[in-house]
């Protein structure tokens, strides 16, 4: 997976991946995301009001906005919290560049604890150094290629500015005093780098072993993760779809402690109708600028605050209401979405298209 930094409406960087051609946030700015989809609708800051530790599950770290903007935002609200964050991300890349390329809070010891999780899996600094070096290979069309409201960076730019905060900052982290972090204490990061499918398994698996033997997490205690919060930030459904199937959301439930919630962007009719057919209660979370609203799922309905509109439960019902299925959970994107066009056509349901033009008089 290759991709190159760029810039949102707020500010903040994102990056564009040219093989699934999709942007990692949303143009309303990649820190406002964060904010407004993740940490404030899921409930979290209310939680930490009363409660002393809290467990996070972030599904898709990427640059590691939402986890880093939750923990920061926790950290206003209750400095005396115990923060476990279990984060998967498959790309080590990515995970590299999101030790230097995180902006829109200025919280050194945030990053160097992340910086330090992340230094137990991956030589941060030679993953740098390949980018640097190559990061001219990777689009001389970027603007062609990018959707409305991003902004590209100079190829050279961005090769100074990397190479800049590169040193500046990894260099410096890697010198500085571990003990000197005061949340070290407090914040629990454990980062599981695989396909996300792979990890939700071993990581259910963790929760039932009374002895973890795997030597590689051993540094993890079984029985450590019913999250409280579910952070659910994959690519676009309709372009990778492996993370938004019925059977993905089987294992986040099975993960998910009983009180807890998942919180996703998407409000994608697929994405709901699979979040429902694996158990969960869902409502929508409030929509930013004219963008649509995101989804909040829940295991206990008396949990649910803001209840779907007629419209969006309409939708659901339609053609565009069948969910993405991935029953041996090694599919690809291409046989998921292929296996649900052929359940669309047989289905027999109205289309989203009808649903609108008869039934909402659009
Ligand atoms: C939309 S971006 C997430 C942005 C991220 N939450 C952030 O704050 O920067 C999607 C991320 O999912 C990762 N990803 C893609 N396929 C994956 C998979 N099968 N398992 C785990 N992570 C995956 C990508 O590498 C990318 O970093």
């Amino acid at each position: 997976m290759e991709f190159i930094p760029i810039i949102t409406e707020d500010g903040t960087i994102s990056l564009y991946n040219f093989s699934v051609k999709d942007v990692y946030h949303s143009k309303i700015g990649a820190y406002t995301e964060a904010l407004q989809k993740y940490t404030i609708p899921s409930g979290l800051l209310e939680f930490v009001k009363h409660n002393n530790e809290v467990k996070i599950l972030d599904v898709c770290f990427g640059l590691g906005y939402n986890s880093k903007v939750a923990v920061s935002e926790i950290l206003k609200i209750n400095p005396e919290c115990k923060i476990t964050i279990n984060a998967i991300e498959i790309d080590p890349k990515v995970l590299a560049l999101s030790c230097i390329l995180f902006d829109g809070i200025n919280n050194q010891f945030l990053e160097q604890t992340f910086f330090e999780a992340i230094s137990k899996h991956i030589n941060v600094g030679a993953i740098l150094d390949e980018y640097i070096k190559d990061v001219h290979k990777y689009s001389p069309n970027i603007d062609e290629l990018l959707p409305e409201g991003y902004k590209s960076i100079e190829v050279l730019e961005i090769k100074e500015k990397l190479h800049n905060i590169y040193y500046q900052t990894i260099s410096s982290r890697n010198t500085r005093n571990r003990e000197a972090s005061p949340v070290n204490s407090l914040l629990t990061i454990n980062f599981f780098i695989d396909d996300a499918r792979s990890a939700i398994k071993l990581i259910n698996g963790l929760n039932e072993k009374s002895n973890n033997t795997l030597k590689e997490y051993s540094h993890i205690k079984s029985g450590f993760c019913h999250p409280d919060f579910i952070f659910h930030d994959p690519f676009t459904p309709s372009k990778a779809p492996i993370l938004w199937t019925v059977d993905f959301f089987r294992e986040l439930y099975r993960l998910l402690d009983e009180n807890g919630n998942l919180t996703t962007y998407s409000s994608a009719a697929p994405v709901r109708t699979g979040l429902i057919e694996a158990g969960f209660f869902i409502g929508r979370t409030e929509p930013i600028g004219k963008k649509t609203s995101g989804t909040i799922a829940y295991k206990k309905s008396e949990l649910l605050k803001n209840f779907l509109t007629e419209k969006e439960k309409g939708i659901l019902e339609t053609n565009a209401g069948i969910p993405y299925y991935d029953e041996n959970f090694y599919s690809t994107s291409e046989e998921i979405l292929k296996n649900r066009e052929l359940m669309q056509k047989t289905s027999g349901r109205v289309s989203s298209s009808k649903f609108y033009k008869n039934v909402m008089n659009y």
